[in-house]
């Protein structure tokens, strides 16, 4: 379909129910499918790991949403992140990965991928010849970006970094959840594969847990399809519902998220408990030309540091009333976390570890006069 992105996150995949003419791909919950005679698969489907129509509409959905040949559901953004790495990685392999990555990410490569001999280097992204230095000729495999980075916001230069992946002969993949299809499109900007949580603005609600990989080709999105059958780790067809359903008002909530984070962002900077400002918005952040030009927006996700160190950014988080205290990202709702000892915990002690006067948010939806009114209140 040749539409604009909210057309496509309302149709894509989305045709009228066959059967009913219901508009909303309905809720398939059926593990198996009567076939019409032994190998006469009706609509190709068989068995509900392989596939399932629920499944199927939100796959097709998240593949138009970011230009790809093949999008493909998962349990969660770990389980589509793992199913990845198996297909495209052998041991012997070298992947470059943030020097910010998100813990969940790093906690993969170090305790599960590298034990199975798969090694890899953090290196800065934003530092285009740091990444051509570090890439192994005929080892690496891989080039893992996120932009914007979980916590720090770093932005990387996505069509710079797609050239130096395939110039080494490896893929660039990137992680694509912090500024969501809507805001940033990886492959149309040389990337192989875009990975997503969609737990986060994707879903946009709070209320499923679930991960995507989109393939510019059609060839790896086949290899990744046979991956996702062989190790399983697929999204149930309700998760697959819910995650539709709130793919569907992206575009509309983005706005929103990225209207009230700058207000969010004014007020910070202009509180004196406040040392920096972590958003790519800013002109003198380090990474604002390249967003500029990469992004439609800056997002929804801000972080700062807080004078008086750990202590003084815990008490902020937990002084917080209308931003809630928790984990995630991306919802309607703001939220509020201190990242060193909470999703970022797991980088402790490693290079990636965060600073720990840094608190991170999530600017929701709500009403910004009362977002703003509860940070004064929690910063004191
Ligand atoms: C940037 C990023 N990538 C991947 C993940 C992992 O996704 P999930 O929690 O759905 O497994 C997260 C989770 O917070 C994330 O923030």
């Amino acid at each position: 379909m040749n539409h604009g992105f909210e057309t496509l996150a309302v149709h894509a995949g989305q045709e009228a129910d066959p059967h009913t003419g219901a508009v909303v791909p309905p809720i398939y919950a059926v593990s198996t499918y009567k076939q019409d005679g032994v190998g006469g698969l009706r609509a190709g489907y068989e068995y509900s790991r392989s596939a399932n129509p629920t499944r199927t509409a939100l796959e097709e959905a998240v593949a138009a949403v970011e230009g790809g040949a093949r999008g493909l559901a998962f349990a969660s953004g770990l389980a589509a992140e793992d199913t990845l790495l198996r297909a495209v990685c052998r041991p012997g392999d070298h992947v470059l990965i943030p020097d910010d990555a998100y813990g969940g990410t790093y906690r993969l490569f170090s305790r599960v991928l590298e034990p199975w001999g798969v090694s890899f280097d953090p290196v800065p992204l934003g530092d285009l010849s740091a990444v051509r230095a570090a890439v192994r000729s005929g080892s690496t495999r891989v080039i893992w970006v996120e932009t914007p980075t979980n916590p720090l916001l770093n932005v990387a230069d996505i069509a710079g970094l797609a050239q130096i992946a395939h110039d080494a002969g490896a893929l660039l993949v990137v992680d694509n959840t912090f500024a969501s299809p809507y805001l940033q499109q990886p492959l149309a900007l040389g990337a192989d594969v875009v990975v997503h949580s969609t737990t986060k603005y994707v879903g946009g609600h709070s209320d499923v847990v679930g991960g995507a990989l989109v393939a510019r080709s059609a060839d790896l999105g086949e290899r990744l399809a046979y991956h996702q059958n062989a190790i399983g780790a697929v999204a149930g067809p309700f998760d697959a519902w819910l995650t539709l359903r709130g793919l569907k008002t992206l575009g509309v909530r983005m706005e929103r998220h990225c209207d009230n984070a700058e207000r969010v962002v004014d007020l910070l900077l202009s509180h004196k408990r406040v040392t920096q400002v972590l958003y790519p918005g800013l002109p003198d952040h380090p990474g604002h030309e390249v967003a500029a030009k990469q992004m439609r927006r800056f997002g929804g996700m801000v972080s700062f540091r807080v004078a008086g160190g750990e202590e003084a950014a815990v008490e902020v988080c937990n002084r917080a009333r209308l931003f809630t205290l928790g984990e995630s990202l991306g919802g309607v709702e703001s939220l509020i976390e201190h990242p060193g000892r909470m999703t970022h915990a797991s980088a402790a002690g490693s290079p990636l570890e965060v600073p720990a006067d840094l608190v991170r948010l999530s600017v929701g939806i709500e009403t910004i006069d009362d977002l703003l009114t509860d940070l004064s209140e929690a910063l004191g």
